[in-house]
């Protein structure tokens, strides 16, 4: 009990901004980076995404289907973007976990909304880390509790 109180408190701090947040970021069992991004579709608009990362004041886009618009090279067959239910995007980035620098804010776009977060790269979680944490009944119910008398979301 008190350990799994340790464990939520710990991952709480972690995952909770997380869910909270339309866009989350995780990294994968073989190192991918995994983007999700849950920001809800207007219904008059055309249905496109587009998720770039910045370091610093320098913008990159990774992948999208933006008519007009193209990611960068580097990116193009390194990157794939598969739909979320209900709604929303998940983009995978294979290769560039290590590279990434200290700081580094992505950003997604849904029909024109924007939702951005800010990692530290030390501050980045595993994507098991977050389905484990998701998974285990007793820290469950310890961290509704937590959720409980943190809800600022
Ligand atoms: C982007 O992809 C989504 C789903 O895959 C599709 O509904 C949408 O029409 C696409 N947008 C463009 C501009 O092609
Ligand atoms: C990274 O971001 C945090 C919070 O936004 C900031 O306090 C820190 O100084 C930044 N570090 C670097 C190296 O830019």
């Amino acid at each position: 009990m008190l350990k799994s109180l340790f464990v939520c408190g710990v991952l709480g701090v972690l995952l909770i901004p997380a869910q909270c947040q339309l866009i989350s970021v995780c990294v994968e069992e073989d190192n991918d980076l995994r983007v999700d991004c849950e920001i809800e579709p207007k219904a008059n608009k055309i249905n496109s995404y587009e998720f770039s990362w910045s370091f610093g004041t320098k913008e990159t886009l990774i992948n999208t289907n933006v008519s007009g618009s193209a990611a960068e090279m580097q990116f193009r067959d390194k990157s794939e973007v598969v739909e979320l239910e209900p709604h929303g995007y998940r983009m995978t980035l294979s290769g560039f976990t290590d590279t990434l620098p200290h700081n580094t804010t992505y950003m997604c776009k849904i029909s024109g909304n924007v939702e951005s977060v800010t990692i530290e790269k030390d501050h980045l979680v595993p994507c098991s880390a977050v389905s484990m944490f998701l998974k285990g009944s007793w820290t469950w119910v310890v961290c509704l509790l937590f959720i409980f008398f943190r809800t600022h979301c």
